[in-house]
This record gives C-alpha cells, structure tokens and sequence, in this order.
C-alpha cells in the first residue's frame, strides 16, 4: 500500500495552485469573506484567548470542526513535496503511537461526519476502510495495527489533513510536545522542539511570559476533557503565500522579507492566521493540537472595509517587540503607510465578523 495521491476529482472545487515558485495560490471572493480575521477590536496583545471549539456560522471557517476548503488538495501536494525533502518535518516518540491512532480515528469520524460526500470511514470491528475522494485514496488496514498502513498512523492522517499537528504527553505537572508535523509552520521547528515541554518551547516568545499568559494557558489546558475541544487564534504577516516558512528552510523565504515595496505590498504581504484547536485524546490521556494555516494578501483583506480599517490600527500600533518576534518590524512603517490609505478612520464594530 502507498499513500501516492490520485487526484482529479471534484477538481472544479479544489483549486491547482502553488505554495512557493510562481505562487499562484489566491483565495476565491466567497472565501475571501469567510477568511478567520483574527482580530475583535483595533489593538492587539497576547492573552490566554481561548473558547470553546464548536460548530459556528454556516458558511465560515468555523462551521466545521475540521475545516476542508478549496486549498486541500494543493495543501497535501505542497506537505509532500516538504516531507520528501525533509522528512524529518514529521516525528514521532515511541511511546506516541497510541496518541496517534487516537488523532486518525478523530479526524476519520469527523471528516466522515461532516463531509460524506468526499469522505468515507467502514468500519468492521478492527478492520477500517477509509475513503477520501479528493486525494483518490481507498485503503483497508486493521485499527492499532501499524504494520497494515504505509507511514504511521500520525503520519499517514496529518498527510492528509491541513493544519500542522503536534501532540503532547501529560506528565510531570506539565505538556510534552513528543511528537509533531510542521510543514506550514510559523518560523518554528518539530525537529528542534520535540521532547521539549510548554514553558520550554515556548521560552522565545516576547511579553506573554511576564504577563503570566503561559502559567495560566498551562493551568487551563491540562484541565481539557475529552468532548469538549478549545480553539485560539494565532497570527503573523508572510510575504508571498508560502506555506512553509520552517527554521530549516530560512535561506529560502526570509530574504523575501527585502523585496516588499509600497507598489507591490497589497500583492505580496499576506496575513497569516493560525486557527488554532486543542483535544484531549481518549487512550492516550495525550492532547493533540491542530495548527491550522490561512493565508490572505493585504488586497483580498481590504476588500473588507471593516478589517481594512482595523488591520491597519492593529499593525500602526502593535508592540515593537511583538513585531520583531513576528517578523514585520523591518517593514512595518511602509504596511502602515500602505494600509491607512484604506482606513477612513470610521470606528469599528466590536468582533471579527466582516459584517457585524
Ligand atoms: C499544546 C499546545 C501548544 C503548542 C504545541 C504550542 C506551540 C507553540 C510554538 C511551537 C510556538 C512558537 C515558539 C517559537 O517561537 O519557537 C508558539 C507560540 C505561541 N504560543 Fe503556543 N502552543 C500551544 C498552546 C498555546 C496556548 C494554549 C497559548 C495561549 C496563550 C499559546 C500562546 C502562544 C503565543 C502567544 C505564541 C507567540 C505567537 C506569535 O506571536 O506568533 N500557545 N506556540
């Protein structure tokens, strides 16, 4: 058996784009309005910002618990090409497997659930059929049996799921992130953090640790039930819609930090938003966390007036040492300077909804 994908169907929905070369990635204009702004009010600092992860407004990102949109299929082809350079993007500790079984049938039952018509899941006892029409795949295997699959069962769910996934052992009063795939990360590495615990990986973020963001994040997540997942926002700027900015491919993508110009930023500069989930798994005690990666350029986002507005305030007036961490520090007057030409100064209204 091998996980080579098949596409082709329902390619009138799934979009043939690219991740890095010629990027043609693009949001169509529907999503363009469903896009997870991740911003409530005109500023911005870190905070324990998390809320109950369940279903939301038809026709938004939040609809679902997994969220399948146009940007799939490409998805998949680009973590391959990743994975096939580097496979050490995808790692997991010995004693993980289980946790990883759990997260396949997690994300087998819902996908199955919320989109039958892409995804099937059979089951027979401990022999599954597991369909996903979108990547041509149609695989038999025996549940908790690795031997019967092509990667392990981390490996081969997250292959074809978006969203980078890590999952983290309860020990010790604390979390342990011992297993992982990143290939649409936010400038940080699987491979250096794997092993490490909360305070541990989380030690090069700026601000939060002395706001106590971390003690009290810590405290409320290792009181996380099975059943009743949470979800946060993350968020930095990309420039071009790369996918894959990970620590071992800087050479490639951070120079492309120096090419932005007021003439081309509206085209270039990209808000990235991290929609973050959280579950506690049921065998393993483990929780799994789902990373998951929306891209959108500055002229698909002011095409909003709501968050035009807003988003200009928010990076105009955003700690210098959030900006740094994030990566925009060097460009941050010129994405100011772009970004007012679209803010009339009208107030906003309180959340993230394009319309409210
Ligand atoms: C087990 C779940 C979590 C994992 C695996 C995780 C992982 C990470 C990683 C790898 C980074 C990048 C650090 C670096 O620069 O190398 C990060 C950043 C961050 N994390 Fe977490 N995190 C988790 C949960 C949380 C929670 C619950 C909060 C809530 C406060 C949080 C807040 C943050 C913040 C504020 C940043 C900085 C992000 C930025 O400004 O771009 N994390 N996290």
């Amino acid at each position: 058996m091998s996980l080579d994908f098949k596409p082709g169907e329902f390619s009138d929905f799934f979009r043939d784009e690219t991740f890095r070369g010629d990027f043609t990635y693009r949001n169509s204009p529907h999503l363009i309005r469903r896009f997870p702004f991740p911003f409530d009010r005109d500023d911005y600092m870190y905070a324990v910002n998390m809320e109950p992860h369940v279903p939301g407004r038809k026709g938004t990102a939040f609809e679902h618990i997994l969220d399948v949109d146009e940007h799939y299929v490409a998805e998949m082809i680009d973590r391959a090409q990743v994975l096939a350079e580097d496979p050490l993007r995808c790692q997991s500790l010995p004693h993980m497997t289980l946790a990883g079984w759990d997260v396949l049938e997690f994300i087998m039952e819902t996908k199955a659930r919320d989109y039958p018509h892409w995804f099937t899941l059979e089951r027979d006892g401990h022999r599954w059929r597991w369909i996903n029409r979108p990547l041509g795949i149609d695989h038999s295997f025996t549940f908790l049996d690795e031997s019967t699959l092509p990667y392990g069962p981390f490996e081969y769910i997250t292959r074809q799921t978006q969203g980078d996934w890590t999952l983290q052992d309860e020990r010790d009063g604390t979390l342990w992130m011992d297993a992982g795939i990143a290939t649409s990360q936010a400038d940080w590495s699987v491979d250096f953090d794997v092993g490490m615990n909360f305070h541990e990986w989380h030690a090069p973020v700026p601000i939060a640790h002395d706001l106590g963001v971390f003690d009290r994040a810590l405290k409320f997540l290792l009181k996380l039930q099975h059943g009743a997942p949470v979800r946060r926002f993350n968020w930095t700027m990309t420039v071009n819609p790369l996918l894959d900015t990970a620590p071992e491919t800087y050479p490639r993508w951070g120079p492309m930090r120096t090419t932005l110009t007021p003439e081309n930023m509206g085209e270039l500069m990209h808000l990235r938003v991290e929609l973050q989930s959280l579950y506690r798994l049921p065998r393993s005690n483990a929780i799994a966390f789902d990373i998951r990666c929306y891209l959108a350029r500055f002229d698909e986002l002011v095409t909003v007036p709501k968050w035009a507005r807003r988003l200009h305030r928010v990076v105009r007036d955003i700690h210098p040492d959030l900006a740094a961490y994030k990566g925009f520090l060097r460009n941050r007057d010129m994405m100011t300077e772009w970004l007012s030409r679209h803010d009339d100064g009208a107030p906003t209204s309180p959340g993230w909804w394009p319309e409210d």
